[in-house]
């Protein structure tokens, strides 16, 4: 297995470009199994998540082109299979984002159970109570979801008792192939959502509350849609937002280019608070050294509120703030998995509960340590940067998932890392 080694106490300088959103891409991909055209999928991002996305697509016999490493077609007329099975959904949850859409368009699917991950159990039983009030069956046998929907699925009003992304993204490519009006409400705000109700709009639907927490889109009855024939996917936030902490952690100053400023509001405002000073145009961000780095206090929430995914990346911060920071995380029920590791750097960390305190100046050292999960991993980079000595992080699949050419992109900053074989 590979493993980064990172020599620490660096400065960056200069500027990368940031990619597409992987998870704005996974929504989109499932997306695709409602057209009757072929799609261009541009701006993908070059992460293992989306190849194993458009490995199940090809599973079910969707037509699945990759044209350049970030852009791949895929035209569905030869769909012989509705059946996501669990060698892939392990690999990957999200991929219960085909449910919906396959459910909605054929009227039956069976798609594994993604079972938790580190982060938490994360059910998806908000995803299937919504499909059985849109008039689905669903059984679970033998770790499947088995949901058949003979009529087709009925437009209705589904009320989430919980804000969930994937589960708002699942339900309105269900509702855009049921009969009559859903009405979602406590939907998901995120900009991946938007885009994808935003893409929904272009292909003819209609579909009102775009980017509000209550949306009303018309289904048309298993019809399927002629999407755009072109989709860039938007810029990733995450990636933009820990590379962010990448300048901040380093105290350097760094530009990120093909980014979203509109989509970063949280994040930019806990580090103005921090003592960093940001400037943007529509497309880029630079971040400038700070005089003094003040501690902080977050607690994670749904968009536009400060990003869960983007917790662990200021916990490292964090190390480096003066004074006692606190760090809240209200989204999910285990995502301190790299407080232990950052640990063992010498980071001075307490956790009660869902709450970190992380005290701060601590002075980190080099050590071998292991990632987790996605961002989790991206954390402990950020703390190699800057520790004494040497840092190895093993375990960097993780990283793969969802970061593209992390250490490409850290070197040409004036990071010193290498990918090297256990
Ligand atoms: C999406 O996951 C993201 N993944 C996650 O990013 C992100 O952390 C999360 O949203 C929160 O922003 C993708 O978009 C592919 P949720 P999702 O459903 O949709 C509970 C990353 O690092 N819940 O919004 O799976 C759930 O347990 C990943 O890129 C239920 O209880 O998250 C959690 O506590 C990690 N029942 C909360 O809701 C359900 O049926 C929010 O989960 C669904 C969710």
């Amino acid at each position: 297995m590979d493993f980064l080694a990172l020599k620490g106490e660096t400065r960056l300088q200069g500027a990368i470009n940031i990619a597409g959103a992987k998870n704005s891409a996974l929504p989109l991909i499932a997306l695709t199994l409602l057209t009757t055209n072929k799609v261009i999928l541009e701006n993908l991002p070059n992460v293992v998540d989306i190849k194993t996305f458009f490995s199940l697509l090809d599973m079910l016999g969707c037509q699945v082109c990759e044209i350049d490493s970030h852009t791949t077609s895929v035209e569905i007329s030869k769909l012989n299979s509705t059946k996501a099975t669990y060698d892939i959904v392990r690999k990957m949850r999200a991929s219960i984002l085909v449910l919906g859409p396959l459910l909605g368009r054929f009227g039956h699917c069976e798609v594994s159970l993604p079972g938790g991950c580190a982060i938490g159990a994360r059910p998806v039983d908000l995803h299937i109570k919504a499909l059985e009030k849109m008039g689905a069956e669903i059984r679970i046998e033998g770790g499947y979801i088995v949901a058949t929907a003979k009529e087709g699925l009925k437009g209705t009003t589904i009320n989430f008792d919980k804000i969930t992304v994937t589960g708002t993204e699942n339900i309105l490519m269900a509702a855009a192939m049921a009969k009559g009006k859903t009405t979602i409400i406590n939907a998901a705000k995120e900009p991946e959502v938007v885009q994808l109700c935003e893409i929904l709009k272009e292909s003819g639907m209609e579909i009102n509350g775009i980017g509000s927490d209550e949306i009303e889109i018309y289904g048309t009855n298993m019809e399927g849609l002629k999407l755009p024939e072109k989709i860039a996917v938007i810029p990733d936030r995450i990636e933009a937002g820990t590379y962010l902490c990448a300048g901040a952690i380093t105290n350097s100053q760094i530009t990120l280019h093909k980014i979203n400023p509109n989509h970063l509001g949280a994040v930019i405002s806990k580090l103005e608070e921090i003592g960093f000073k940001l400037t943007f145009n529509h497309d880029s961000i630079t971040i400038y050294p700070a005089q003094k780095r003040n501690s902080f206090e977050l607690s994670t929430t749904e968009y536009p509120g400060f990003p869960t995914d983007m917790q662990a990346q200021f916990m490292a911060l964090a190390t480096q703030c003066e004074g006692s920071s606190i760090i809240e995380e209200r989204l999910f029920e285990n995502r301190f998995m790299h407080v232990s590791e950052l640990q063992r750097m010498g980071a001075n960390i307490s956790l009660r509960g869902n709450t970190a305190t992380i005290y701060g100046i601590s002075e980190l050292i080099g050590a071998d340590v292991m990632a987790t999960d996605l961002r989790a991993s991206s954390a402990l980079v950020l703390a190699g940067l800057v520790a004494k000595g040497e840092t190895n992080i093993h375990r960097i699949y993780h990283l793969d998932r969802g970061y593209e050419d992390l250490e490409a992109k850290l070197t040409k900053l004036g990071a010193q890392i290498s990918r090297l074989q256990e």
